[in-house]
């Protein structure tokens, strides 16, 4: 059984095309996979905080030396990580606004960037060479933009940073 967490990051509703398609593409998904289980996370129309100074002084220490006022610095990032691990399969549905994604989207990164985590410098020590510490998870990434040019070798290829940061984070 597959589990799949749902992201939308449009600040629409109704009228988002980004949001249509991740709909046709997870009602196609149940009906193959009807036993599948299926969760939301909305990044777009919903607010996610964006880190902070409690966040840092809470990521930074490692879980066993946190305080509880250090806990509380990342309560609801630690919410998000678990529902990460919990689920195998990811769908996240994003315009491109001003060539990179939405705000809420970049701020959900944030959130579930936890070094030692869900990342890792390969020494332990940051050494350039980065380590994502989830394995046998699947992703899929249905974006919608309004102009053209974005594909490889096209005149406005450089200005994908949407592409760049998915290749970065996922
Ligand atoms: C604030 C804003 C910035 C946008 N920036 C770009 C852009 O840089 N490149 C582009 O091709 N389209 C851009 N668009 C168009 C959207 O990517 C396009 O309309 C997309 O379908 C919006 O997603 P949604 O329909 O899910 O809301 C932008 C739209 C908005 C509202």
């Amino acid at each position: 059984m597959n589990k799949v967490l749902i992201i939308n990051a449009s600040v629409r509703d109704e009228k988002s095309y980004s949001r249509k398609l991740t709909q046709i593409f997870v009602e196609n998904w149940k009906n193959r996979n009807p036993q599948d289980k299926f969760t939301h996370r909305e990044v777009g129309l919903i607010q996610i905080p964006t880190i902070d100074k409690k966040w840092i002084a809470s990521a930074f220490i490692k879980p066993q030396d946190r305080t509880k006022q250090n806990q509380s610095g990342v309560k609801f990032s630690n919410e998000l990580v678990t529902e990460l691990m919990e689920n195998n399969t990811y769908v996240i549905g994003t315009p491109m606004y001003n060539w990179s994604i939405p705000s809420g989207l970049k701020s959900y990164i944030d959130q579930i960037m936890r070094i030692n985590e869900t990342w890792k410098f390969r020494s332990g020590e940051p050494d350039g060479d980065y380590v994502g510490l989830f394995n046998n998870k699947k992703l899929f990434i249905l974006s919608s933009r309004g102009d053209t040019g974005y594909g490889e070798n096209e005149n406005n290829a450089h200005m994908n940073f949407s592409n760049h940061l998915f290749e970065i984070y996922f």
